[in-house]
């Protein structure tokens, strides 16, 4: 959705009028009044049509933020609260885009707030003008022209505390684009005798006391000064400190300053040299001497500070103090030297300081145009900035105060050409008929002053010229003579006897009326002023120093270039540069600020309604206002006047489709505004009366209001009704719920209702059922039971019958049995008694074998040798039959065993077999080795390389190749070997490289010892007198010693046919060399873990501890 623009004007929430033109009723009350409102209100901007009236609110006050740039950029000029943003813009806009040159005259008196008012100017116009690097870097150039200019031409003075003591024009160049290029700087008549002498309660120059309180120690020194004030007689002590002012801190600001604006360092530093210069000219001291011809001379008191003078600027010493003491006149090629007395020492001293001082002072404008001059020739777009002092009426006025007024007359000269003329192009512009206005033209106070007959500039200029003696009193004469008539002059001696009694008026001065008021001007010092006379020997002084800054700065002391032509005078000078600057102005178009001063305290929120009404008189404020409705006060542009308006008319509210201007006419019709109120331009409407304008802004008013309640009304009703609307679909919705709910709940009280009657039902019914069931069955027990008993009864009887006849059966048979085994003992007994006792016995023997043998057969235990089971023994009298069975079957079973062996297996268990007789209860290491298989390579020599040596030199086949731990004999510790044992030979071997290291042939080993204990320990014994035996016997140690003892003793037996002698025993003796050291074996600690130790004790004992 496009944002939708929200049209104001400056006419909303105005406090009093914005616009002077919009005064009702216009006087000079009403006039001070709205003023004083908007001030109070802090609106201290007001406008008369484009011109912006700017008061002095001394605070700073947060209408100039970045934000506040962005509010008024871009935007109409009437069409929000007046401010100078907004008359910047105009004047930047219609540059930009309409080509025009623009001017921007500040007026107004001391402290009015000029100067701050062209910075605000300079600073919006760099805010909003085209960005970039090159670009920022013009206006930083431009802007930080201002300090240093401040600093050196503005100075406290009563009236402003950064009171601008010159006047100053700014040419602010622009590209096509609106990208600032460049500027140019004028500057107008330094007031230089402040530097000199300032009247009480002001102070010099700034500069001066920002180097005195901001230099660092080392650059005072270089500059010959000291940071005392009071050592200077140039600087007024009463008001050295400023209240606000940091002169330090501005010292660094205007050096910061000079570097952005392009000085050199040398520069700079010249710039210091001259002002300290100038500041030390001033303790020069001189005293009276009179010389014999009685002419006055004058001396120098202390020449240590013109030594010092003259080392700062590289001027000859005696050169400077003869220039001090004579004076040289040529004329006509001749060279007349007088002397000096004190006062025209003292007199030249001071024209040199001024002169040093506002020679530097345009040398530094110069140096700064040349730094912010336009580097391009393309053609430039202007804007000039016009910063000159305001009106002054002093107590004292002298010739600065009358070349000041005159500067103002012609502003206001130019002001009034260009605002008329202004206005008159705009009605003819627009088609608009012109009535002729009556203003007050000062033209005619110009002609007094600026004539070049007649005029009082002129008139100054001619006595100056004038041979003879020539005093500040014959020039009063002649004003009075030739002035005498002209209604704006007045004075006492004129020969017009209007002001020959006026008291007011003392007999050295006249007056002038200017268009702001009458002032009074002191006679006293024009023609020397006007002069400017610098002695021609100071001059040349000073082209002689050795200093090019001061050097440039008197060129006119070059005798090369003598020049008797007297040099221009102060007043003509002046009244040429402001001709020029008059000229320049009127190209282009103007745009004024006029600032107004409500009090001279410098106090915030005090308004002096005096001091203002003065300051609107002389500015001519109410005129201007008069001359910019004379015609018509107000006009608008006929499309945002219908779109302000249009809602009072049915006709164009709420769209008006057609021309602006015919919706205007219709408007206005429907209005009934009287004709001669209005009239139609060709892009405006021109309102010939404020009193219309508010009328229509009533109605407007009125009519929104109107509006407002209408929309008010709609919106209710709507509002209203949309509510009604939505509660009764939301009660629809909430009935319709809660009916169902209720049907919801009704439903399931009948369901659980129904369900409880039903089971009720159910219930009953069932127990019914139940009970008939019930009685069913208990019929059918009773019949089963009564049944039962009757069977019961029946079966009894039977059993009882049956029972009684069996036994009654038995009894028969018995009796029969028993009467026939009498019977048959009767007839056999004869035959039995002989043999039946044997037969018995051995038929009973018999069946028990039999059972025996029969019972063993199924009781067999397994056919593993080493099963111990065996069934017990039945009967006592087979003891020993069931011991022998028990042997036969385990010898049975065992040879069962043996004849499933291979070969192999077979010399495996013979080697076992072995070992078990060697070993069995004698070592206790012997029952952990029965269930080693023996494996005898344990060490895969032929696979490894690294044995490859030891493999060829050994050709038989290895019965054992196996690591074992060699003893040393001399501390016990153990080294590893390979053993190898073959058919024929025992070999011991280095592990890691395979050399052998020793062989034995199997017939000189006679003995192997070891412990009975679970050690690997043992010793090979050596046949003494072998060629083996040198070194001693072996004490080795391995892991499977019983199976290499074993293997060593059936060896040894299949080689030799002799039994090796196998030692078991915790002490033996062992041959080391020629020594025989004693083996003993203890039970050692389990420190060790398993593994036993084996330490040498002394020579004889070696012990190895057991765990
Ligand atoms: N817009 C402003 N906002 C706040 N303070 C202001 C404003 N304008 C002026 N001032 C205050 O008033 C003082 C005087 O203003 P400024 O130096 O501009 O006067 P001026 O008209 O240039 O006087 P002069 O003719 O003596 O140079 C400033 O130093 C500042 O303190
Ligand atoms: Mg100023």
């Amino acid at each position: 959705m496009a944002k939708m623009e929200v049209k104001t004007s400056l006419l909303d929430n105005m406090i009093g009028v914005g616009d002077m033109v919009l005064l009702e009723p216009l006087n000079e009350d009403s006039f001070i009044n709205n003023l004083k409102k908007r001030f109070d209100h802090s609106e201290v901007y007001t406008y008369i049509g484009s011109v912006v009236i700017s008061i002095n609110p001394y605070r700073s006050l947060p209408i100039y933020t970045p934000e506040k740039v962005e509010e008024y950029r871009n935007r109409n000029f009437y069409e929000l609260s007046p401010h100078i943003f907004a008359l910047s813009d105009e004047a930047y806009r219609s540059l930009r885009d309409q080509d025009k040159d623009q001017c921007i005259l500040i007026t107004g008196e001391s402290g009015a707030g000029k100067t701050e008012a062209s910075k605000l100017v300079m600073s919006y116009v760099a805010a909003v003008c085209g960005k970039g690097a090159e670009v920022n870097q013009v206006k930083e150039q431009l802007l930080q022209s201002n300090p240093v200019l401040e600093a050196f031409g503005n100075a406290k003075t009563v009236r402003n505390d950064n009171s601008s003591r010159f006047g100053k024009y700014m040419d602010i160049e622009f590209d096509f684009k609106g990208d600032p290029l460049g500027g140019v700087i004028s500057n107008y008549l330094l007031e230089k005798s402040r530097v000199v002498k300032q009247p009480r309660g002001e102070r010099n120059f700034h500069i001066f006391y920002q180097i005195l309180s901001g230099a660092s120690e080392d650059f005072l020194c270089k500059l010959k000064l000291e940071r005392d004030f009071s050592r200077y007689n140039y600087l007024g002590l009463d008001s050295a400190k400023v209240n606000g002012v940091d002169d330090a801190a501005n010292f660094r600001t205007v050096r910061n300053a000079m570097q952005i604006v392009g000085f050199m360092d040398h520069e700079t530093q010249s710039v210091f040299e001259v002002v300290a210069a100038v500041l030390k000219l001033g303790n020069i001291e001189f005293k009276p001497e009179s010389r014999v011809n009685g002419l006055d001379e004058s001396k120098i008191k202390d020449k240590n500070e013109l030594k010092e003078i003259c080392e700062l600027t590289g001027i000859d010493q005696s050169v400077l103090e003869r220039a001090f003491s004579f004076r040289t006149v040529e004329a006509k090629q001749e060279k007349v030297s007088t002397t000096l007395n004190v006062a025209q020492a003292y007199y030249a001293r001071d024209a040199l300081a001024k002169n040093l001082y506002s020679r530097l002072f345009s040398w530094l404008v110069t140096r700064i145009n040349e730094s912010i001059k336009a580097q391009t020739k393309v053609r430039k777009k202007v804007m000039g900035v016009l910063d000159i002092y305001g009106f002054e009426i002093f107590e004292d006025n002298s010739f600065e105060q009358f070349i000041i007024n005159y500067c103002n007359e012609k502003l206001q000269q130019i002001f009034i050409e260009l605002t008329l003329k202004e206005e008159q192009e705009e009605y003819i512009r627009e088609g608009i008929e012109w009535t002729h206005i009556e203003y007050f033209n000062n033209a005619i106070i110009c002609d007094l002053i600026e004539n070049n007959q007649t005029g009082i500039l002129a008139m100054l200029d001619e006595e100056c010229l004038r041979p003879g003696t020539v005093t500040d009193d014959t020039f009063l004469e002649k004003l009075n003579q030739v002035c005498a008539t002209h209604q704006h002059f007045e004075s006492r001696m004129s020969k017009c006897s209007r002001f020959l009694n006026d008291t007011s008026l003392p007999h050295s001065c006249f007056r002038i009326q200017h268009y702001a008021g009458k002032v009074m001007y002191q006679v006293e010092g024009f023609v020397d002023k006007n002069n400017d006379l610098l002695y021609r020997d100071l001059s040349q002084a000073m082209w002689k120093a050795n200093h090019s800054l001061i050097k440039a700065l008197f060129p006119e002391g070059n005798p090369a270039k003598i020049n008797l032509k007297r040099p221009p005078t102060a007043g003509s000078q002046f009244k040429a540069s402001v001709a020029t600057l008059m000229k320049n102005l009127q190209t282009k178009n103007p745009n004024y600020i006029r600032c107004i001063k409500p009090n001279d305290k410098k106090a915030a929120h005090v308004f002096n309604d005096a001091l203002v009404c003065h300051q609107i008189r002389y500015l001519g404020l109410l005129e201007n206002v008069r001359v910019r409705r004379a015609g018509y006060a107000f006009r608008q542009a006929y499309e945002p006047c219908l779109e302000r308006y249009k809602m009072l008319c049915k006709q164009t509210w709420p769209h008006w489709r057609g021309p602006a201007r015919a919706g205007v006419e219709v408007l206005f019709n429907e209005l009934e505004i009287p004709e001669e109120e209005f009239s139609f331009g060709r892009s405006k409407i021109f309102i010939r009366n404020p009193r219309t304008l508010f009328k229509l802004e009533d109605l407007r008013k009125q009519r929104l209001e109107d509006l407002a309640t209408l929309i008010e009304k709609i919106y209710r009703g709507w509002k209203c009704r949309t509510h009604f609307l939505l509660m009764k679909k939301s009660q629809i919705v909430i009935a319709s719920w809660y009916r169902r709910y209720a049907q919801q709940k009704k439903y399931q009280k009948i369901k659980s209702s129904a369900i409880i009657v039903q089971s009720y039902i159910r219930g009953w019914k069932a127990r019914k059922l139940l009970r008939e069931l019930k009685h069913q069955k208990r019929c059918n027990e009773a019949a089963t039971v009564i049944a039962a008993y009757w069977h019961g009864t029946q079966a009894r009887r039977e059993l009882k019958r049956l029972k009684e006849e069996a036994r009654r059966k038995h009894a028969v048979a018995v009796i029969w049995a028993y009467w026939l085994g009498l019977k048959v003992r009767r007839e056999y007994r004869k035959f039995f008694r002989a043999n039946a006792g044997r037969k018995i016995y051995e038929f009973t023997l018999q069946r028990l074998m039999q059972k025996y043998f029969l019972e063993m057969k199924n009781k067999m235990p397994s056919l593993s040798p080493i099963d111990k089971n065996w069934p017990a023994r039945p009967y006592l009298f087979l003891d020993s039959t069931h011991k022998e069975l028990k042997r036969i079957f385990h010898l049975w079973r065992c040879k069962k065993y043996r004849d499933q062996f291979t070969d192999q297996q077979k010399l495996i268990y013979e080697e076992k077999l072995e070992a078990s007789e060697l070993f069995k209860d004698k070592k206790a290491l012997y029952p952990a080795s029965v269930g080693q298989p023996f494996q005898g390579a344990y060490l895969e020599i032929s696979k490894n390389p690294k044995y490859k040596k030891l493999k060829d030199a050994v050709d038989e086949k290895i019965i054992i190749a196996e690591v074992v731990n060699k003893i040393n004999r001399a501390n016990g510790k153990a080294t590893s070997r390979i053993f190898l044992l073959t058919k024929n030979n025992v070999l011991l071997a280095d592990q890691k490289s395979g050399n052998i290291k020793s062989e034995v042939p199997l017939g000189d080993v006679t003995k192997v010892s070891m412990s009975s204990q679970n050690d690997g320990f043992f010793a090979v014994h050596l046949k003494e007198g072998s060629g083996a035996a040198g070194k001693g016997d072996f004490l080795l140690s391995s892991d499977h010693l019983i199976e290499m003892a074993t293997k060593l003793y059936r060896t040894t037996l299949s080689q030799t046919k002799q039994k090796l002698n196998i030692e078991i025993s915790d002490e033996f003796l062992v041959q080391f060399r020629q020594d025989k050291v004693c083996v003993k074996f203890i039970q050692g600690s389990q420190k060790n873990g398993n593994i036993p130790t084996c330490k040498r004790k002394n020579n004889r004992l070696l012990e190895v501890a057991v765990p």
